[in-house]
């Protein structure tokens, strides 16, 4: 039998601008070895998040930055494969920050949740419409957004990850949903598959302009995944007593330079209104109820959902850029085994 060996991405620099292949750095080790009260998972899927390129920077977050010379950070869902602990069992599948590596160490209070072993979904399930991914869509539009029947909810990146789930479960609500994402192709998969009202392709329409005939009555619940141009268009067309759900700024992420706020931010004053960020890990002790509703949708077939899973931990320092020039078609995963 060979000996097992511990593939590692580490961050090697801080980027400037667009994350680079170079700013990792690929090592092997032995795997690390259980102590007392300790389980070694074998990661089996990396998710590939947006987020990531904040974790990779200097500065005040709502997390630390990942050090330099460290693991990767980043959620994995993984098996575990040796326990001296008795909140993990091997064979176990388990959700944790298991970072771009093949094995990592978990206790019972590392924060790693075992996974249902009995549902009738992928594993890859609890990275996408059932993990993070989803708890955001859901968390977000509903605690933060509180969507009414009969209001128009705008949503950005609305062919993403997040985004998409955001779309449907504003539908289920009973709003009228308004899609902004990137390519044609995805403009036609929301409408056609998931049943926004209208999809607007930010890259070859012009927005203001497609808002305006979208939403005849104006805008109740803006769920922002990308600040900037967009979301100070939007700005300009919100309802007296609006939400904006600031959930992301990707447009902001690889800025070397300060950017600009929105001139159009003076309609939260004269339309009442509110904008507010919101961090989805604020909300992990309300998991539970999230997945389960989520579940529930996704069994009743109310809800459709998109992984593209990338085959190889090595590819995961070329893959993630994938989120940031749009050529991911909903959840980005590494399969690492
Ligand atoms: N607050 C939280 O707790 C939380 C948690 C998870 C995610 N998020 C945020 O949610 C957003 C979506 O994340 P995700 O994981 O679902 O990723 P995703 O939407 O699956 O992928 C990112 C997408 O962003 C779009 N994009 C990239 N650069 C852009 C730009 N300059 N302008 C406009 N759109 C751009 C691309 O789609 P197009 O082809 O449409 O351009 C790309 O496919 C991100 O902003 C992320 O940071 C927040």
């Amino acid at each position: 039998m060979s000996t097992p060996v511990n593939r590692q991405i580490l961050l090697a620099a801080r980027p400037t601008g667009t994350i680079k292949a170079s700013d990792f750095k690929y090592v092997e080790s032995a795997p690390p070895v259980p102590g007392p009260d300790q389980a070694l998972v074998r990661n089996l899927y990396l998710s590939l998040d947006p987020a990531m390129r904040g974790w990779m920077r200097e500065g005040d977050s709502y997390i630390e930055p990942v050090k330099l010379g460290d693991v990767m950070r980043g959620g994995t869902i993984g098996e575990v494969v040796a326990s001296n602990s008795p909140a993990f069992a091997v064979g176990d599948k388990v959700f944790g920050m298991g970072g771009w590596q093949d094995y990592y160490l978990v206790h019972a209070k590392s924060g790693a949740r075992v996974l249902p072993a009995d549902v009738p979904f992928p594993l890859t399930s609890f990275l996408s419409v059932l993990g993070i991914t989803g708890l955001t869509a859901y968390f977000g539009l509903l605690d933060v957004g509180k969507p009414k029947a009969g209001e128009t909810v705008v949503v950005s990146t609305a062919a993403g990850a997040v985004g998409s789930i955001v779309c449907q479960i504003a539908k289920i609500q009973g709003c009228r949903v308004v899609g902004i994402a990137g390519s044609d192709e995805k403009c036609a998969w929301i409408k056609n598959e998931l049943g926004v009202e209208a999809a607007i392709n930010y890259k070859t329409q012009d927005v203001a302009t497609e808002l305006r005939t979208a939403c005849p009555k104006k805008i109740d619940v803006y769920f922002d995944n990308v600040g900037g141009e967009i979301l100070n268009t939007v700005l300009g067309m919100i309802n007296v007593h609006a939400r904006v759900v600031v959930c992301g700024a990707i447009t902001q992420y690889n800025a070397t330079q300060p950017t600009p706020g929105p001139s159009n931010y003076i309609t939260l004053l004269t339309k009442r209104s509110r904008m507010e960020g919101f961090v989805v890990i604020d909300y992990m002790d309300r998991a539970m109820e999230g997945i389960m509703q989520l579940g529930q949708w996704l069994a009743e077939g109310r809800l459709r959902y998109r992984e593209d899973i990338v085959d190889g931990l090595e590819h995961a320092p070329t893959a993630i850029l994938r989120l940031f020039n749009g050529s991911n078609t909903g959840k980005l995963i590494v399969k690492i085994a």
